[in-house]
């Protein structure tokens, strides 16, 4: 037996939003940590770059599907390939989410229905998708990228913070009706995180949330991906429906 065994040798791991910021850094090490990926997203080129990277540092070459997770037939296609080339589907990291923010009174139609769908119906078509094989196969790991924000809400994120508390109930909801056949899932809901997504943020309200996060930084992507490698390993064997905060206590 090897002293380090790699968490995910031999599993077979789709990744949503995997072209940049955290669902890039959860393939990069869920790569390294011995799994087969799928990674998706929306940008072609990213994700051919990503899988460029994968190969050159040894690990086996991904399946990249370029896909909009709105899109139920593509979602259903992808699985197909997913099937076709590795034979199982063992994780699904619901990760690919945007954000439109605004005042509720100001809010469009279109930017509310924008980021309900992606990150709340995107989460679902994906999880639909999976749930068939990963049913037949009587095992599976679903992570779904929550938010802080959807346990507290935040002004001006009225959309974010409905579509994120939607993914926790989901999450509960599903891991409730496939628990029976080993399909665990999970919800993590990270604080602030620097990637691109928050970058765009003008530095009065960084400074602000800076305050208010106890262990005084930021957030790293790869805070996030090692959390999500802990919910797709044997090291939780036991636990679903749950929402696990990676935010440097900032909700507590
Ligand atoms: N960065 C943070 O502070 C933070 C905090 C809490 C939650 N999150 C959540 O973590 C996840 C990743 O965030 P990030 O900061 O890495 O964001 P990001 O903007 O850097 O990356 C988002 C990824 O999602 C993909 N994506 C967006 N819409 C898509 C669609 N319709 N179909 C397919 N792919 C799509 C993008 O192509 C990209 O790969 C999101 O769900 C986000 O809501 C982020």
């Amino acid at each position: 037996m090897s002293l380090n065994p790699k968490k995910l040798e031999g599993k077979v791991a789709v990744v949503t939003g995997a072209s940049r910021g955290i669902g890039r850094d959860i393939a990069l090490l869920f790569a390294s940590e011995g799994a087969k990926l799928v990674i998706t997203a929306r940008n072609e080129e990213l994700l051919a770059s990503l899988a460029d990277e994968i190969k050159k540092a040894g690990h086996e070459t991904p399946l990249c599907v370029a896909l909009d997770v709105k899109d139920s037939e593509k979602v259903d296609e992808m699985v197909d390939k997913t099937l076709d080339k590795f034979g199982r589907v063992d994780i699904l990291v619901n990760n690919a989410g945007i954000t439109r923010d605004g005042l509720m009174l100001r809010m469009s139609d279109e930017d509310w229905d924008d980021v309900m769908d992606t990150n709340l119906k995107g989460a679902f078509i994906c999880m639909r998708a999976v749930a068939k094989p990963m049913m037949r196969q009587r095992a599976g790991r679903i992570i779904n990228m929550a938010s802080v924000i959807g346990l507290i809400g935040n002004a001006g994120q009225a959309n974010y913070a409905a579509s994120k508390a939607g993914i926790i109930a989901l999450t509960k909801s599903a891991a409730k009706e496939l628990g029976s056949r080993n399909i665990l899932i999970n919800a993590i809901a990270p604080g602030f995180i620097d990637t691109e997504m928050t970058r765009a943020l003008g530095d009065d309200i960084k400074n602000t949330i800076l305050k208010s996060i106890p262990v005084g930084i930021f957030g790293k992507p790869i805070d996030v991906a090692k959390t999500a490698l802990f919910l797709a390993s044997d090291e939780s064997n036991f636990i679903t429906g749950q929402v696990i905060t990676v935010d440097g206590g900032m909700v507590m």
